[in-house]
């Protein structure tokens, strides 16, 4: 059968399911079954999560169609959107930042809107305007929903464009007086933070903006985790199956108040970076040598970023509080325990959106 014969049947389907709101969910979730023929599979996916939409707008309580809808309206959606928004140290540390740097008449702009929260809360603390771009459709949507739901559609402006494309005279009247962002990975750098701020900072702002983190860093110590057995491949039933080993991650995420995961020295920064500073920041290579204060097997990672010179945001692994970021544990290499008063050289490169590190005994 053509593609076009294709389609043609499928909206025949679609045609005949109006009205049958079960129906048109189960419809979007054939459609969208990668195994079946049918249109391109964008176009296809796209009509599939429009049938969606529409089958809820039918039957918004009906728990089937809840069920076939959020299958296909996930998938491009990480499911962190729903803790990061939970993030009370997060957020108020971005609020807080928003509130001293923005004065009445500014123009915001922000990259990544997700639910759009860090540009209503730009839009409370006065500014006369706020422009945030949103790569991913499905967000940008929601969005555009959030916000009006919120009163906050004449002056919060969601535009469904990866940050490259953003325009002066086209997406924004002119340069920004705040620039605001939160595409921090749990290595910092992993969604394209670096990159972004290099593009964005000389291109779409006046000169002196604030920039809001205006600086972030890769956070290291040295880590005891009593769980990192379970992290290497050794002997099973007899069987040495260590060489699968060289296809295990190098890090694990663990969430930051892991009680099996205890700090065993002092922490510091692997890479530091000002954003405000607008780079560029090439790909570099770092060492820096910690002294085990208590036995350790590996080192932690995590985050801290400055939204301001009075507000900060450290996820910093057993203080007390959860994060929605991870803390990234890098057992050693060779399995060794480092004992207290061992000097061990961390090693550290990034390449602007990746991040390595590795340890060996000083
Ligand atoms: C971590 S979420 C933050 C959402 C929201 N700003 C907040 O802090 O609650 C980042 C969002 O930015 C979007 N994003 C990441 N990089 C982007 C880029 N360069 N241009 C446009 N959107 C981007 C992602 O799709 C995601 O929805």
């Amino acid at each position: 059968m053509s593609q076009r014969q294709d389609a043609e049947d499928w909206d025949a389907l679609i045609k005949a399911a109006r009205g049958e709101p079960l129906a048109l969910a189960r419809l979007a979730d054939r459609m969208a079954d990668r195994e079946l023929p049918k249109a391109p599979v964008d176009a296809g996916t796209e009509k599939a999560r429009a049938l969606c939409y529409s089958a809820i707008a039918e039957a918004p309580n009906d728990p089937e169609i809840a069920a076939i809808a959020a299958n296909l309206l996930s998938e491009t959606v990480p499911q962190w959107h729903a803790t990061i928004i939970l993030d009370r140290a997060r957020n108020e540390a971005y609020d807080a930042a928003l509130q001293a740097a923005i004065k009445p008449g500014m123009r915001v702009l922000e990259v990544g809107a997700g639910t759009g929260l860090l540009a209503m809360m730009a839009a409370r603390a006065g500014a006369a305007e706020v422009i945030t771009c949103e790569a991913n459709p499905l967000i940008a949507e929601r969005a555009r929903v959030i916000i009006a739901a919120n009163g906050y559609a004449d002056r919060v402006r969601i535009i469904g464009k990866h940050s490259s494309e953003l325009r002066i005279g086209e997406d924004l009247a002119g340069p920004a007086d705040v620039f605001v962002s939160e595409i921090i990975s749990d290595a910092l750098i992993g969604e394209g933070m670096l990159l972004v701020t290099e593009d964005v900072v000389p291109r779409l702002l006046k000169p002196g903006a604030a920039v809001i983190p205006y600086r972030g860093s890769v956070r290291i110590a040295l880590a005891n985790y009593t769980a990192a057995g379970t992290m290497r491949m050794g002997e099973v039933d007899g069987f040495d199956v260590s060489a699968f080993n060289r296809l295990i991650a190098p890090s694990y995420a663990l969430p930051i108040e892991d009680p099996l995961l205890s700090l065993s020295s002092a922490a510091a920064d692997l890479f530091a970076f000002t954003f405000a500073d607008g780079g560029p920041f090439p790909a570099r290579r770092a060492q820096l040598t910690l002294r085990a204060k208590a036995p350790a097997n590996g080192v932690v990672q995590w985050v801290r970023i400055r939204t301001d010179a009075d507000s900060y945001y450290e996820n910093m692994p057993r203080t007390g509080e959860g994060s929605s970021w991870h803390a990234e544990f890098y057992p050693f290499f060779d399995n060794s325990v480092a004992q207290p008063g061992d000097d061990i050289v961390v090693h550290g490169s990034h390449g602007r959106t990746t991040l390595r590190i590795w340890a060996g005994k000083a």
